[in-house]
């Protein structure tokens, strides 16, 4: 990513860092509040809502009509992380460089934490998105919202994840995984940010076939950093793929194999954009940013 677009990227997180903020704050019973917003608040990378704000920007959208849709896109995704740590999960006990969710509230904390973060998302969605996006849009989004949280979405590829440890699955099962677990997620960012931007159908389709390579190749990419990177730079136990027998690109075909993969995915998806006229800066840069990882 050049230096104008991490400007530019740093520019939209630090206004998601700022809305996430005022979105939640501390009432009674105050502990569940400061467990959503130790997680919310942790830092990370904000790649969803980023995506999100960036697509819905391109098609004319202004920032305060996507931005809670971004927001609770980002409350999804600390709920799935809060639960994806939790010691019945992937029992990491780090993220975002600081000790889990559950680590630091307790574990009935942390799963209510988690609880509590999706379902105050949609609520986000439906009293912050100013009149000026249309009932029939925000209920739209909420749809894609419900998909992408749901038993359509992460639950069924979490569910997949956990019942392929320490065991030989098919491409099919490995496919599904990264699809449902991860992709879902970053479509669900670009086409919240395609329908209030009201971008057309084939834009919306367009975009959702960038976010599925795009999401298959980041999965890939986080499988490969759990082989190669430390605590440190991760802010996340590395080793842990292993250690479980995960499923996982790298277990099934090596870490060269699993490269290669990421840089045909990131390859395809930058061309999805360009031949169908989606110059976008941040996506492109987004993409680049894990072709430069894997180097
Ligand atoms: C982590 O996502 C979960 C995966 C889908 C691999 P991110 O790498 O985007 O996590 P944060 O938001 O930056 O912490
Ligand atoms: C990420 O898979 C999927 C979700 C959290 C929904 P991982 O289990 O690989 O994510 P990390 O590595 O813990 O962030
Ligand atoms: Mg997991
Ligand atoms: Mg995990
Ligand atoms: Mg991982």
């Amino acid at each position: 990513m050049d230096l104008t677009v991490k400007n530019k990227f740093n520019e939209y997180r630090k206004i998601v860092d700022e809305s996430l903020d005022k979105y939640i704050e501390v009432v009674y019973p105050e502990s569940i509040y400061k467990s959503m917003r130790y997680s919310l608040l942790a830092g990370g990378k904000r790649l969803r809502p980023v995506m999100a704000i960036e697509t819905a920007l391109l098609f004319g959208a202004k920032l305060e009509e996507i931005l809670p849709s971004a927001c609770a896109i980002e409350m999804l995704h600390c709920q799935s992380l809060i639960h994806d740590d939790l010691p019945c999960m992937d029992n990491d006990d780090f993220r975002r460089g600081k000790p889990s969710n559950h680590k630091v509230f307790g574990e009935s904390t942390a799963t209510l934490a988690g609880d509590a973060l999706l379902s105050y998302a949609p609520k986000v969605i439906i009293d912050k998105t100013p009149s000026s996006v249309k009932p029939e849009t925000i209920l739209k989004v909420l749809n894609e919202f419900f998909i992408a949280a749901g038993v359509d979405g992460i639950i069924s590829g979490q569910i997949v994840d956990i019942d392929s440890e320490k065991k030989k699955i098919s491409d099919k099962t490995l496919d599904f995984i990264y699809e449902y677990k991860t992709a879902k997620l970053f479509k669900l960012a670009v086409r919240a940010g395609a329908l209030i931007g009201g971008a057309s159908d084939k834009q919306l389709s367009v975009l959702t076939d960038f976010a599925e390579k795009y999401g298959h190749a980041f999965q890939i990419y986080d499988d490969i950093l759990d082989v190669t990177s430390t605590l440190e730079e991760l802010g996340k136990t590395p080793g842990k793929d292993e250690n479980a027998e995960k499923s996982t690109y790298v277990s099934m075909y090596g870490l060269e194999k699993a490269k290669q993969q990421v840089l045909f995915l990131t390859s395809q998806a930058c061309d999805i954009l360009k031949s169908n006229n989606i110059n976008s800066d941040i996506l492109q840069g987004i993409v680049s940013n894990i072709v430069e990882g894997i180097k």
